[in-house]
């Protein structure tokens, strides 16, 4: 056959540069991972899930997990996950912006990203992203044919003066029309574990408004919190939900994912009008509605308490976690590598000096495969954007799945990687 038979989408769509990093990590005995972005195994709450299966499924009560639900997702878990999302943001739970009926239950965060994606963009259209972003939004983009457009990244998030100056060259180009959306992993970033000032998620939202006219639509603030819960140091802040004046412009997404099981995957999102109706129509297309019995599952897990205990010893596990590898840096790490102590997540994101590349076929790349450990290079987590090189001395260093041992092992043998290098 001369042609292919599949879609431009499908023509399109690239290998994520992560899976040839997970085989690696598969294939090789003895190689430390400080790549994979998985949650702490040990801690999964295996007993706590299984007590909760068991009691949802006892009698005529146990027939409604196993049954079709609703496209937009339980009631009961919009309600108490709209009710938790005031909380946290200080508002009250009758505010416009916390109404379960905006809510929608997806198959991970992660199915939202992609049907928000669908709903707003066409190929060619334009979204600005974080310098860097979540590496597997971007194959999204790519897939979808989206063009990128970097904003620079300051210690407290995005670079107001850069989302300024590059929102002002898209309208001197002539090309707001086809900007759709701003994209912030806004909490303990993936992958650079920074956490968004409210100042400047209110600077954005101002600015987006402000090019609005000349856009000639809504220009959206994606906020990802998918790591807030995560938090081990510091103190929670606002939600953009809580600046976005009669709730139009700010769609926010989150997890229960990270904070109870990564197997369980339900993740939600607040959605003004129109998207939310969109979404749900293009959600009814791929699956009328999230698996009922996971949904009830984490429902549980919220009304007895048990949600609450787990998220409060996975705080405590992950600060515990991040001070060895913090520990390992300082121990093993040249003190010319730049790199931020994380009060959340999963991540620690580090910048070698100049002269030192990450990629993966660079020499520190090989020299840490050759010692046994790999690590994300930064250069994945950067959007194809033509006005800027990728940067490529940076690279993600994880502290979720790997055992404190390995996390230790893993640092001394970057270390030594480094030396051989530098
Ligand atoms: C920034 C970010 N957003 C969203 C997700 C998706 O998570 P889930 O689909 O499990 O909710 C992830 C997962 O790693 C992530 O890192």
């Amino acid at each position: 056959m001369k042609r292919s038979a599949l879609s431009q989408l499908g023509l399109r769509t690239a290998e994520p540069p992560i899976s040839w990093l997970m085989a690696a990590a598969l294939e090789k005995p003895g190689l430390i991972s400080l790549a994979a972005g998985f949650t702490d195994n040990p801690s999964l709450p295996v007993t706590q899930t299984r007590e909760i299966v068991s009691s949802m499924l006892r009698g005529k009560a146990g027939q409604s997990p196993l049954q079709y639900g609703t496209t937009a997702g339980d009631e009961k878990l919009r309600t108490i996950t709209a009710r938790r999302l005031a909380k946290m943001d200080g508002q009250a739970t009758k505010a416009r912006a916390y109404q379960p009926g905006r809510m929608l239950i997806t198959h991970g965060s992660q199915q939202l990203l992609y049907i928000l994606t669908e709903i707003l963009f066409d190929p060619g259209d334009i979204m600005l992203v974080e310098d860097p972003s979540y590496f597997v939004y971007l194959g999204i983009m790519q897939s979808h044919g989206i063009r990128g457009r970097g904003i620079r990244m300051e210690a407290d998030g995005i670079d107001l003066a850069h989302l300024e100056k590059t929102l002002e060259a898209l309208k001197v180009a002539g090309e707001l029309q086809r900007l759709k959306a701003l994209y912030l992993v806004s909490y303990h970033s993936n992958p650079t574990g920074i956490t968004t000032a409210v100042a400047k998620k209110a600077g954005a939202l101002k600015l987006l408004r402000r090019y609005e006219k000349a856009a000639g639509h809504p220009i959206y603030l994606l906020e990802d919190a998918a790591y807030r819960e995560l938090r081990f140091a510091d103190e929670d802040t606002s939600s953009a939900l809580t600046m976005d004046r009669g709730s139009k412009r700010v769609i926010y997404t989150s997890t229960y994912s990270k904070p109870f099981a990564t197997g369980v995957r339900i993740g939600y999102g607040l959605l003004p009008e129109p998207l939310l109706a969109a979404a749900l129509r293009v959600k009814g297309n791929h699956d009328f509605g999230t698996t009922n019995l996971l949904q009830q599952l984490i429902t549980q897990a919220l009304t007895s308490g048990a949600y609450e205990k787990h998220v409060q010893m996975l705080r405590k596990r992950y600060a515990k976690k991040a001070s060895a590898m913090v520990a390992a840096i300082q121990r093993h790490i040249p003190e010319d590598v730049k790199w931020a102590q994380p009060a959340g997540g999963l991540y620690v994101w580090a910048r070698m000096p100049t002269r030192v590349k990450t990629d993966l076929n660079s020499k520190l790349f090989k020299a840490a495969m050759r010692q046994k450990m790999i690590y994300v290079p930064g250069n994945l987590c950067y959007a194809d954007d033509p006005t800027r090189r990728k940067p490529n001395r940076e690279m993600r260093l994880s502290f979720g799945s790997a055992s404190i041992r390995n996390i230790e092992e893993g640092i001394a043998r970057l270390g030594r990687a480094l030396k051989r290098v530098m």
